[in-house]
């Protein structure tokens, strides 16, 4: 099949895989569906019909509504629909997840798999991995479709929240004001919408979350980077009391099975701080609406349950529409809808930009009056200069040392600590009389290592070449770095061989590829 449907084949790992053009389209459509099968239309523009085409459930937690809204949307579309058994199979013995994931792919011409975990980052790696070995083999890459994966994203959830919010709304895209409330640090559902409320062209987000369940810094910087207005609070009470309040209340439960015991040991008093109260009804704007990604807790719902039968109720209609989301994002990855999408596309990770310049040499200048502080010139030879730059002595000192180890620079040479010639402040430099030539490669790993450092190649005394390397926009391919969250799938032993992965964000942080967790540039060193 010829690919002119951009949305064909994508696998949906976090809210941000669809651009927003394609989240908007998955809305139209999906009103579109809802409009017809209320009103007994004809549905088979939507339905795939592919007896070839497997759809997965693999659901490694559990599970209600995501599970059975899937099965019930891959039913809709006449695929052959297969649950897999986590709890019965040679998964328990510990079998590789890519392994299983490969057999099954085998079973079918077309493959779409909906994975819930508890590890993050699993349906990135399974889209890499998978993807290469259909392309070994001359098979159509499958699909993965993130169900929810540990603390990380909930994709799907999310698109069914955008959808609701909108419906609400009367499809006003303009402007949404939206209070968070409950347990924002382990939601992911939340987590979801630092990308996902972009759907609006404007956004005001009211946090409202005791600390020990506030929102994790790296999701919050994402919505101020997206341009989101974040307010925030500890409690509904002090919510209520501002005055300012949102008429579109988006609730999450404590997410108990997430918390360490410190936190569990305080459950009822962070319980309390985001329970809707009694009192507090007639202190709604109008048209208030609650919603919640559901399940709710049995004895104590942060949304009461004398709250049902209300107009406040928003959260039934939300959770049909998780079928009729899924089932417009099926038919999307699955080819079946998209190819009438004409807005802007997803776009790839950036191409690598140049992070190495070369310096022209304008005069040929002597090696003598450059380097001669501390360190032995060098006739012949390289000369890294500028070395943590402004950093404080001992920094520069570990920065030196990760240089020679990581870049195996087990040669002869100098080093040392020094005032920088133009200021006060510090500077590393390594005189390297052996090394007579270095490779591009060696030049981007050096950058990674050492940004803002930079390299002069010396013959005879004069400078022949000199690159200033900055901070490059990806770090990978390090036996050296590692994501610092535990349950990333790229954690040793956790998955197969996920090497690590760090995408520059903002301020100089490094983000896990897999499960999102921002670094400080340090942090993801291992030395
Ligand atoms: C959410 C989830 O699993 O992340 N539920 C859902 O998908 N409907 C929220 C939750 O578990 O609290």
């Amino acid at each position: 099949m010829s690919n002119t449907n951009p949305l064909q084949g994508r696998t949906l790992a976090a809210a941000a895989d669809l651009s927003v053009d394609e989240q908007r389209y998955l809305y139209l459509k999906t009103r579109e569906l809802k409009e017809a099968w209320a009103s007994g239309g004809d549905l088979t523009p939507f339905r795939i019909r592919d007896p070839e085409l497997n759809v997965y459930l693999m659901f490694l937690e559990d599970s209600t509504r995501t599970k059975e809204s899937f099965r019930n949307a891959a039913k809709f579309h006449d695929v052959k629909l297969n649950v897999f058994d986590a709890s019965s199979s040679s998964f328990k013995k510990s079998e590789s997840l890519v392994d299983t994931v490969k057999m099954l792919f085998g079973y079918g011409r077309r493959s779409i798999f909906i994975m819930r975990t508890q590890m993050e980052g699993v349906c990135r790696a399974l889209e890499e991995q998978l993807g290469e070995y259909a392309d070994r083999i001359g098979r159509e890459r499958p699909v993965f479709i993130n169900a929810g994966d540990g603390r990380h994203e909930h994709p799907t959830q999310e698109y069914l929240d955008e959808f609701t919010f909108l419906e609400k709304q009367g499809w006003d895209d303009s402007h949404i004001h939206v209070a968070l409330i409950g347990d924002l640090n382990h939601g992911r559902t939340v987590h979801s919408k630092a990308d996902g409320l972009k759907a609006f062209r404007s956004v005001t987000v009211d946090l409202v979350a005791p600390e020990e369940l506030a929102l994790p810094a790296s999701y919050r910087s994402r919505m101020a980077e997206n341009g989101f207005e974040i307010r925030e609070w500890t409690s509904i009470e002090e919510y209520i009391d501002s005055g300012e309040i949102s008429d579109c209340w988006y609730f999450t439960r404590l997410q108990l099975e997430r918390m360490g015991d410190e936190v569990r040991e305080r459950e009822s008093e962070l319980r309390r701080a985001v329970t809707f109260r009694q009192r507090w009804l007639d202190r709604l704007p109008q048209n208030t609406r609650f919603f919640h990604p559901l399940p709710r807790h049995r004895e104590k719902p942060v949304i009461p349950s004398f709250l049902d039968g209300t107009p406040l109720n928003g959260w039934d209609g939300q959770s049909i529409n998780g079928y009729f989301t899924r089932v417009i994002e099926l038919a999307m990855v699955a080819g079946k809808l998209g190819s009438d999408f004409n807005g802007v596309g997803f776009i790839p990770e950036s191409k690598e930009r140049s992070f190495i310049t070369e310096v022209p040499i304008t005069r040929k200048s002597r090696v003598e009056d450059r380097f001669k502080v501390g360190i032995k010139p060098v006739d012949d030879g390289t000369v890294i200069d500028h070395i943590a730059k402004g950093c404080a002595p001992e920094m520069i000192w570990d920065r030196i040392y990760r240089i020679r180890r990581i870049l195996k620079l087990n040669v002869r040479g100098s080093h040392g600590v020094f005032h920088s010639t133009d200021s006060q402040v510090y500077k590393g430099i390594m005189s390297l009389p052996d090394i007579l030539e270095i490779s591009p490669t060696e030049l981007k790993k050096l950058a990674a290592v050492s940004p803002e450092c930079t390299v002069n190649l010396i013959k005879d005394r004069s400078v022949l070449a000199k690159y200033r390397l900055a901070m490059p926009p990806k770090i990978y391919n390090f036996d050296e770095i590692s994501c610092k969250n535990p349950e990333c799938v790229t954690w040793p032993g956790a998955f197969q061989n996920v090497p690590p992965h760090f995408y520059r964000t903002v301020s100089e942080t490094f983000t896990c590829r897999y499960c999102g967790k921002r670094h400080e540039y340090g942090d993801i060193w291992d030395l």
